[in-house]
């Protein structure tokens, strides 16, 4: 059952039933200032950092769902509703909301009065706009009240919900004409308010939340919407809230635009005050006269549009399947975009306060991003750096707002520093910047142990050679990239977090298979790169290194017919066939074939063999198998999840391209495509009520085979499997790959396929790409011509800057 179509021209998402199986949401901002929206307006906005600086409320696992927003009720007579259904409920004549990239817009039509809100963010502006248009389709009069409503949240989104001793006795507000300042703590050591203003004169206001609802309503009845008159409360502590009231007169025919801007000024200590008590609004004036008038806000939505149609302007494919061409010129990309800002802070799934940018997860989100914006790849690479120790090892995340590593959620994942490697790579190879390598960054933000960026990939390499356990293989540490793979924790109390509980490392032989693949592959990278650089000692001293690890691999590894996961503390297997449950798992496999490790034996093609015939399934491939159905200490939290959920058997689609791109290794494009589209999120949308989850993004995890629902996803929008999809169907199965010194073209399709065309935009030149597959087959590039000519290679040279170059490649 669908909810919507996609709407590709205009690159949206068009949701036409509100009550869609889950709320499927939108990201408004791309920089500093940030929104998360529902499809019936529910959600939040927050400057940089979704805990340190929540400007709106919003209460997660709420009852109903996803309840609070920016919300507007129109009350028409007797009637009261809401442009996007909730939270009136009040049912509509028409309902349509549509995603788009960065911004939503939201039409209700009720007794011949249409209600459409355009919600987005303004290139470089730390305001939320939000443009409604009344219009009157009547042939009568129309006298309407409009009330807009949005709660405060006092700042720090954690203390928020717990310090009510305090909270309830610190909001203050104030107001001036059209405008509701939030000025919470701004008298003390804050530097910052907000503010929600409308471009015309109000009839009224309120700011006191009991008095605007009433005690005992909740958001659907306000009690002052239901009388109809706005009371003017200035609240003082308690719950400050800000809502205009509108009164708005519409001949037959007749329409109007009302601009509202909610939004957040910084001031400096010197500047905070206009006279005592009064906050100085200099700064927000000037955001709210730069869209005072609805001819502002349609020439800065505009420049959002151009904004984007450049940006995804650089990858973009036409192989005749929509569902294929609109996730990857759109959709994909643009939840790539998404996770870079966010990593796994703020969605519906996390609560903004939980997590924040995690070291080994922005690094893999930049593979999807980098070509995007390749210099705010750049400063990521950076600030993530910054935080690692001098030993290489990693804080497990950082706050954006300090950008300072912190402990929160555990340290000491032994696969953290080899993301950098990749991070750095993706980014070398995407803008030829060699510069940043000799950036000097500093250790735990100490600059005054500050090495180069390239001494940082040393350390990271090192890290995994320094940490070696009893095969030769990479001591796991608190975890590697299965967070919940915990081989040293050994938790029996359930009041303490696998996380962050004592890791017993002492005397470990606990070692990963995963890592060993991904140090063999990112320490190739690392060889390249020095010998690039002429450090060719390095290289071979890095050499050694890899080899020693393949061949601990190959010995200690492999299990018969597919690649064991790991060596458990007491150094016995784990995902062998030994093993009563988790026999067999996705990671050491996917990495361990990526790596190519024992491709000439035919290893590669037997693990994959026994991934396809152990752990695919209808919507995909499950993370181990059997699942595990006890809870065994010695594994930790993978073993706490119900069968066939999350790290326990789910179909975690952060790594199914793993196995895709490890089948492209082996030239099966048949497989590998099979595999993309089992959980590509387009190709889902006709069962969106299975599913659940929006059918233009990726979710992090479908419940797998064991599961009591199989199919249904959890945890959409800010997952590693937006950039891995992205990677291994742009890279590895169309095949378009950046390197230093040229475009390589090297695809991997299914064998029906005729070919595919696509427009790649790299060091600024375009390539117009064409691929042409009379044969049927899926891999091997026969013949390439540019512009006509010969080509003796199938890495296209760069070209001179602002040129555009046709290129046919015909595989065979
Ligand atoms: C985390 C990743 C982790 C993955 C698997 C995600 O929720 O963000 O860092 O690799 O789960 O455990």
């Amino acid at each position: 059952m669908k909810f919507g179509h996609f709407d590709d021209k205009n690159r949206e998402y068009v949701i036409t039933n509100p009550q869609t199986p889950w709320p499927w949401i939108n990201y408004l901002g791309n920089e500093d200032f940030f929104s998360l929206i529902s499809n019936t307006a529910g959600g939040y906005s927050f400057y940089k950092d979704a805990k340190f600086r929540r400007l709106t409320r919003y209460r997660y696992n709420n009852v109903p769902m996803d309840s609070g927003g920016r919300y507007f009720y129109i009350k028409d007579e007797e009637t009261t509703w809401s442009p996007g259904w909730k939270p009136c409920k009040t049912t509509l004549d028409k309902y349509e909301c549509r995603h788009g990239m960065n911004y939503t817009s939201i039409e209700g039509v009720k007794n011949g009065v249409s209600a459409k809100v355009l919600f987005f963010v303004p290139l470089k502006t730390w305001a939320e706009v939000q443009k409604l248009t009344l219009k009157n389709n009547s042939s009568e009069v129309k006298k309407l009240k409009i009330f807009s409503f949005t709660e405060w949240c006092l700042w720090n989104a954690a203390a928020d919900m717990e310090n009510f001793q305090r909270n309830f006795s610190t909001g203050e507000v104030e107001i001036e004409g059209s405008v509701i300042y939030h000025k919470t703590e701004y008298k003390e050591r804050r530097d910052h308010y907000a503010y929600y203003s409308v471009n015309v004169p109000i009839k009224g206001f309120d700011t006191d939340r009991e008095t605007f609802f009433g005690l005992y309503n909740g958001f659907d009845e306000p009690q002052v919407v239901a009388e109809g008159n706005p009371t003017n409360t200035v609240a003082h502590g308690w719950s400050p809230i800000a809502s205009h009231c509108i009164e708005v007169k519409l001949q037959p025919g007749e329409s109007k635009d009302f601009v509202f801007v909610l939004g957040y000024v910084e001031n400096a200590e010197d500047e905070k005050w206009e006279s005592k008590g009064i906050i100085n609004k200099t700064k927000a004036k000037e955001t709210i006269a730069r869209f005072d008038t609805a001819e502002k806000v349609v020439a800065a939505f505009d420049d959002l549009k151009k904004y984007w149609d450049n940006l995804l302007s650089i990858y973009n494919v036409n192989s005749g399947d929509d569902k294929l061409d609109r996730m990857v010129n759109i959709w994909n990309q643009y939840q790539c975009m998404i996770t870079f800002c966010f990593s796994r802070s703020a969605s519906y799934f996390e609560s903004g306060i939980g997590r924040g940018m995690g070291f080994r997860d922005s690094n893999q989100d930049l593979i999807g991003f980098v070509h995007q914006i390749p210099e705010r790849a750049r400063e990521r690479i950076i600030d993530i750096a910054s935080t690692q120790f001098q030993d290489g090892g990693c804080y497990h995340q950082y706050q954006p707002l300090t950008k300072k590593g912190n402990n929160d959620i555990g340290g000491g994942f032994n696969d953290d520093p080899m993301w950098l490697i990749l991070g750095t790579i993706s980014y070398l190879k995407e803008s030829g910047d060699f510069t940043v390598l000799d950036e000097m960054v500093p250790f735990d933000n100490d600059v005054t142990v500050a090495r180069t960026l390239f001494d940082h990939l040393t350390v990271s390499f090192d890290h995994v050679v320094n940490n070696l356990g009893p095969h030769g293989l990479p001591l796991i540490g608190r975890a590697d990239w299965n967070d919940c793979l915990n081989l040293n924790c050994f938790s029996n109390d359930p009041n303490e977090s696998f996380q962050t509980t004592e890791n017993k490392s002492e005397g470990t032989k606990a070692e990963s298979l995963m890592i060993a693949g991904l140090f063999v592959i990112y320490g190739r990278d690392y060889i390249e790169l020095c010998k690039k650089m002429g450090k060719s000692d390095e290289a071979n001293r890095a050499q050694k290194e890899v080899d020693s690890m393949i061949v601990a691999v190959k010995q200690y590894g492999w299990d018969g017919e597919w690649f064991i996961r790991a060596y458990d503390y007491y150094g016995r297997k784990i995902g062998s066939e030994e093993n009563e449950e988790g026999k067999i798992f996705i990671e050491s496999n996917g990495w361990c074939t990526m790596a190519g490790i024992g491709k000439e034996e035919g290893l590669c093609e037997k693990a994959l063999d026994s991934v396809k015939e152990r752990m695919d399934t209808e919507f995909g491939i499950v993370l181990n198998n059997p699942a595990f159905t006890k809870y065994y200490i010695e594994y930790g939290e993978i073993s706490s999840y119900p069968a066939g959920y999350k790290e326990n058997a789910g179909i975690f689609c952060h790594n199914n391209p793993w196995i895709m791109i490890g089948e492209t290794e082996i030239g099966r494009g048949d497989q590998a495509w099979e595999y993309y589209r089992k959980i590509c999120p387009s190709y889902l949308e006709d069962i969106s009520e299975l599913h659940k989850t929006e059918p233009y993004v990726y979710a992090q995890m479908v419940a797998g085979k064991d599961s009591f629902k199989p199919g249904e996803a959890k945890n959409s929008w800010l997952t590693g499997t937006a950039s891995w999809n992205f990677y291994a169907i742009s890279q590895f199965i169309l095949g378009i790959q950046p390197d230093y010194d040229g475009l390589k073209i090297n695809p991997c399709i299914p064998t029906k396929w005729d070919g595919f065309e696509i427009t790649r935009k790299f060091r600024g030149a375009t390539y117009q790409i064409k691929v042409e597959n009379p044969n049927h087959v899926s891999k091997g590039v026969a013949k390439v011509t540019i512009d006509g000519n010969l080509y003796k290679s199938n890495v296209l040279p760069l070209f001179k800057e602002g040129t555009t170059h046709s290129i046919v490649v015909e595989l065979g």
